[in-house]
């Protein structure tokens, strides 16, 4: 792209030089440089003179990182892509490191190997991410495979004499993660400027990886004219053949252990999904991949969630609805399936807490609570379950409460008690009622958890006295519920039914 700009903008100026030169001539000139200033722009190149709006945007994004190219901004989106957290870098430069460290997530990781410290980087905020390794680059991969480290991404240069050394070293002592990528410069497809500067040892060294990886049937490779890069990555195993019938080696169905969690192309909905733990389900359904219908009586709150699911790329439909009403709930799961076809996860979590002394606990607190905690409940797990018996597979997930297990103190709670119990135990028979015919019924039942519902005046005063009855220390967040909701949604837990899987940091053992 920088031989083509210098071309064109000779020309332009060749062309300034005369007048007996045809106007469409110019014209065409003129748009071949309005392409290659656009290409460059969103190669992340920062150089070019003639767009306006390009240019704006190029000057913005070199005032963010100075040092950005074009085969850094693909690396940049390789990562982003391939979710990599821990990359390697041997005998680059810190300012690429540091472009990378960019697009890492928190606990991301750059390894940076160089040979000498002489290019120290400025200090940035990003270079916490960044670990550096001086010395002999041999002995550092030599220490790294030692201590067990593995990268998502590998970066090595061809063209150094020992790297195919570090080639070696890094696939022998699978220092590349299993589905980790490796990108290894490659001279031939280098451009011209880069190409003068490469001598006959460098082509040779060069050669011998290339041809390494040609060689190797577990590995394919695509070579990119950018930056001059060959990306290598693991074949899928297709030998060897004494694991044949082996689910375990294979994976069930073929799939590895993460992948069988993911809910890709389910259709779920999660009532209460409005805030709390409804709306961290929400979350965490969508993330794994399903379509999510949040329900919630508060439809201002739905319509927010639903909001933020989108903002994530997440398809979701907002249902405002009060699933104490059988005529709501008949029209929670027909929304659904005039919308998506299909009910595959139901999160059946809305729930009320009201608190009284059970002398004084009145008729109208106990219909309420049970109205919405266990009748509510059961009519939705009722019509879900219909249109998952006719599909022959659903996993239905009610919200219970470690107060099912333990009777939660100083504050009084008869109803929401007995309702949670009976959640358990409506769980417990659906599970073992429906999954012959391909349904699975469990619940959570968290212990105490810091949202809204515990915000209440009678509950808030409460906390410094739960704590003192949690091993864990403190109360439980929102997102720390979020995987059990995705594991008893996925198929990796198909054999569960019936179960109540307690997560309350270990209050209900005291
Ligand atoms: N927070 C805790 O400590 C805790 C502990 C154990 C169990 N739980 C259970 O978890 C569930 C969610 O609790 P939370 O803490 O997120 O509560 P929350 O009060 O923060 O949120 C509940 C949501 O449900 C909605 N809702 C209430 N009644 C509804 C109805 N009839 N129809 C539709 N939507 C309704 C509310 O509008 C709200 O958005 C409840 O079943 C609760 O009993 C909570």
């Amino acid at each position: 792209m920088d031989c083509l700009s210098e071309n064109l903008q000779k020309i332009t100026d060749l062309l300034g030089c005369g007048d007996n030169f045809p106007e469409e001539l110019k014209t065409c000139l003129e748009r071949a440089s309005d392409i290659v200033t656009e290409l460059r722009s969103s190669s992340g190149s920062a150089n070019d003179t003639s767009n306006e709006s390009s240019m704006h945007r190029n000057k913005a994004k070199q005032e963010e990182n100075p040092r950005e190219t074009a085969g850094t901004g693909f690396y940049k989106m390789l990562l982003h892509l391939t979710r990599s957290k821990k990359v390697l870098l041997t005998q680059s430069s810190g300012s690429t490191g540091l472009a990378l460290a960019d697009v890492l997530p928190e606990d991301g990781r750059v390894t940076l190997c160089v040979s000498n410290d002489h290019h120290q980087e400025q200090v940035s905020p990003l270079a916490t991410k960044i670990e550096r390794k001086v010395g002999a680059i041999s002995d550092i991969l030599k220490e790294l495979a030692a201590s067990g480290e593995q990268f998502d991404m590998v970066f090595i240069d061809a063209t150094e004499r020992s790297h195919i050394n570090y080639y070696n070293v890094i696939m022998s002592s699978n220092m590349l993660k299993m589905n980790g990528v490796m990108c290894v410069q490659n001279v031939f497809v280098r451009d011209r400027r880069s190409q003068e500067n490469i001598n006959d040892e460098q082509e040779r060294e060069a050669r011998k990886v290339t041809d390494l990886i040609n060689s190797d049937p577990s590995l394919e490779q695509v070579i990119l004219p950018i930056d001059g890069q060959t990306i290598v990555a693991r074949r899928k195993l297709t030998h060897p053949s004494e694991f044949k019938e082996d689910v375990v080696f294979w994976g069930y169905r073929g799939l590895s252990i993460l992948d069988r969690m993911r809910l890709d192309g389910k259709v779920a909905y999660v009532t209460g999904g409005g805030q709390g733990i409804g709306r961290a389900f929400a979350h965490a359904l969508g993330e794994a991949g399903a379509k999510v219908a949040v329900v919630d009586m508060a439809n201002e709150k739905a319509k927010a969630v639903t909001h933020e699911l989108h903002l994530k790329g997440i398809k979701s439909v907002a249902i405002a609805a009060d699933i104490s009403k059988e005529e709501d709930v008949k029209r929670i799961v027909d929304t659904i399936v005039t919308n998506w076809g299909r009910i595959d996860i139901a999160c059946n979590n809305a729930g009320i807490n009201m608190n009284s002394a059970s002398e004084v606990t009145t008729l109208q607190e106990w219909d309420a609570t049970f109205n919405v905690n266990l009748r509510g409940l059961f009519m939705c797990c009722q019509a879900a379950g219909r249109i998952m018996l006719s599909q022959g597979y659903g996993k239905i997930i009610n919200t219970a409460s470690m107060a099912s297990l333990i009777v939660p103190h100083p504050q009084k709670q008869l109803a929401y008690n007995t309702s949670k119990a009976g959640v358990v135990k409506l769980t417990q028979t659906l599970g073992t009622e429906w999954i012959d015919r391909g349904v699975r019924v469990n619940c959570i039942s968290p212990g105490i958890v810091d949202t809204p519902l515990i915000h209440s005046d009678a509950l808030k005063p409460l906390v410094q006295r739960w704590l003192n009855d949690i091993p864990a220390g403190r109360l439980a967040q929102v997102t720390d519920l979020q995987a059990a909701v995705v594991f008893l949604a996925s198929e990796a837990s198909d054999y569960m039914t019936g179960h109540n899987l307690v997560i309350e940091g270990g209050q209900s053992l005291w």
